[in-house]
């Protein structure tokens, strides 16, 4: 069970604490931040809201653990992460427990985000042996009028300290795949998590607390982001910042100083659909790309773009798809479970009732019950409806009918969003065109959007992001080129004669 066993140490009376200095602290304010359950909509655990001076005290000791740990070897960071990985793999079972109380998440799929985050540590801890334990050799005389006179050795620092700030979505997998390849890279970590998913976040914690990692090299700070939000990515400790979530990630962008950005802001995953498609591969791709964990996915598939002449068919075969899902608690594992607030719940709401004052087609009758929001098929959207743009990060798909390829493309460009998008035909060449013509940082063809497996690079063209994600990606990321130039009184040539008697 969540805060027992192992994790005793992190709850205080009916509040988790925040780690700080190698140990699980009590803020000073005094006060906490309540955690409501979706599903109940009742307050489901505590953290603590910690003030701006706890803050300062963390960055202080990741600023002064991280000139150690730069010095640590590489087999040894490495090492620390595999015992991480195996501690949160075997702990899964609370762990779960915590992601589907907090955000709702089915039970199955909350373990297999554990475990997918042990795997994604480990696969970091292998990366970075093999790609920060190599560097590049140049040499001066292939560029024009140098003789080989200047050896150039490159290699990869860290940058120091990174600020991480996972969604509530992905709350364990999305702050690990940007603790590991910090740590390996050599720097500290600081870990901001999402109100809800911060108590699942705070044993994932405690599992690289356990594995041994020096004190104060990673913190995490609960608290509310008004008091410590700007606080945080602000601060002039901070030298690298990774986020994924909405919209506040571009005001991060535009207040956060000369430093590296990792961002990733959510999308509207264009799902193009050809006439030769093989429509029940489809159907099955839209119902996992659409309502899987409730459509609360930055690459859930958020709009569908059908030939005319196979909408109708492939209508139908989504419609008997639909009316298979189960919709209830997390706990018993449902298809569809409850969005992760009120708010989201009536902003989903806003755009099927704009959809729908604007004649959209309602293959199902809407329903909601306090979070829970049964699965919506709309078709005949059409371009002036809210819900054509705008993802609704819930279990609610618009379906768009085109006369052509072209128009379907254009739809998917004209869109503020670029992160993934997928095309179904069974032409490899026309999809490989298509693939090229949209903009978007991934194409799948004849699957749904995904961003794993998680060493696959990801990333988002316009408002989708900025740099890319992956392991290999990420970890360059947050690294720095180091070179040293080794200069020769003469030009030196393997193989060359007569160097004796130039020395
Ligand atoms: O919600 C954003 C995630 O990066 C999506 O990850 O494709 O594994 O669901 P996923």
């Amino acid at each position: 069970m969540a805060g027992t066993g192992i994790f005793t140490d992190i709850l205080d009376g009916d509040v988790y604490k925040y780690y700080s200095d190698g140990e699980w602290k009590t803020s000073s304010s005094g006060k906490s931040v309540a955690i409501i359950n979706p599903a109940t909509r009742k307050t489901q655990y505590k953290v603590q809201a910690c003030t701006q001076e706890e803050v300062n005290k963390v960055m202080e000791m990741a600023k002064s653990a991280q000139k150690s740990w730069a010095k640590t070897p590489l087999w040894k960071r490495a090492e620390l992460l595999h015992k991480a990985a195996a501690i949160l793999k075997d702990n899964k079972a609370p762990i779960a427990e915590s992601l589907v109380k907090e955000i709702a998440k089915p039970a199955k799929d909350s373990v297999t985000e554990v475990v997918r985050s042990g795997d994604l540590i480990s696969y970091c801890a292998e990366e970075g042996v093999r790609i920060l334990g190599e560097g590049k050799f140049l040499l001066s005389d292939s560029f024009p009028g140098n003789e080989r006179t200047k050896y150039c050795l490159t290699s990869k620092i860290p940058l120091g300290v990174v600020l991480a700030i996972p969604p509530f979505n992905y709350p364990v997998n999305l702050a690990v795949s940007k603790i590991a390849p910090a740590l390996i890279a050599g720097n500290s970590l600081v870990l901001k998590p999402p109100t809800q998913g911060a108590v699942s976040c705070l044993h994932m914690v405690h599992c690289f607390h356990l594995a041994g990692f020096p004190k104060g090299l990673i913190s995490c700070i609960t608290g509310k982001g008004s008091e410590i939000g700007d606080f945080l990515t602000m601060h002039p400790a901070v030298n690298c910042i990774s986020f994924t979530g909405g919209d506040t990630g571009i005001s991060i962008s535009k207040k956060a100083g000369m430093i590296p950005l990792q961002m990733e802001l959510g999308g509207k995953d264009a799902c193009i659909v050809l006439e030769d498609a093989d429509l029940d591969l489809v159907a099955s791709n839209i119902i996992k790309g659409g309502f899987s964990y409730s459509g609360q996915r930055c690459t859930a598939v958020k709009v569908v773009l059908v030939m005319e002449s196979v909408a109708n068919e492939l209508v139908e075969k989504v419609k008997a798809k639909v009316a298979k899902l189960t919709v209830g608690p997390p706990e018993e594992n449902c298809d569809i479970t409850a969005v992760v607030s009120e708010s989201s719940a009536n902003f989903i709401e806003g755009l099927v009732m704009d959809a729908k004052d604007k004649g959209a087609t309602f293959c199902q009758e809407y329903k909601r019950q306090g979070n829970l929001i049964w699965p919506l098929l709309l078709d005949n959207v059409k371009p002036d409806m809210r819900i054509a743009w705008e993802e609704p990060f819930g279990p609610v798909l618009p379906v768009l009918r085109i006369s052509s390829v072209e128009e379907g493309i254009n739809h998917c460009n004209a869109s503020n969003f670029g992160l993934q998008g997928c095309v179904f035909t069974k032409d490899i060449n026309k999809a490989m065109l298509i693939s090229d013509a949209m903009e978007t940082g991934t194409v799948q063809i004849n699957s749904a959007p995904a961003r794993g497996p998680d060493h696959f690079p990801f990333q988002g063209l316009k408002d989708s992001g900025i740099g890319s994600q992956g392991v290999t990606n990420s970890i360059n990321l947050m690294t720095k080129v180091k070179t040293t130039v080794i200069n020769l009184p003469t030009p030196s040539y393997s193989m060359g004669e007569g160097f004796i008697s130039r020395l």
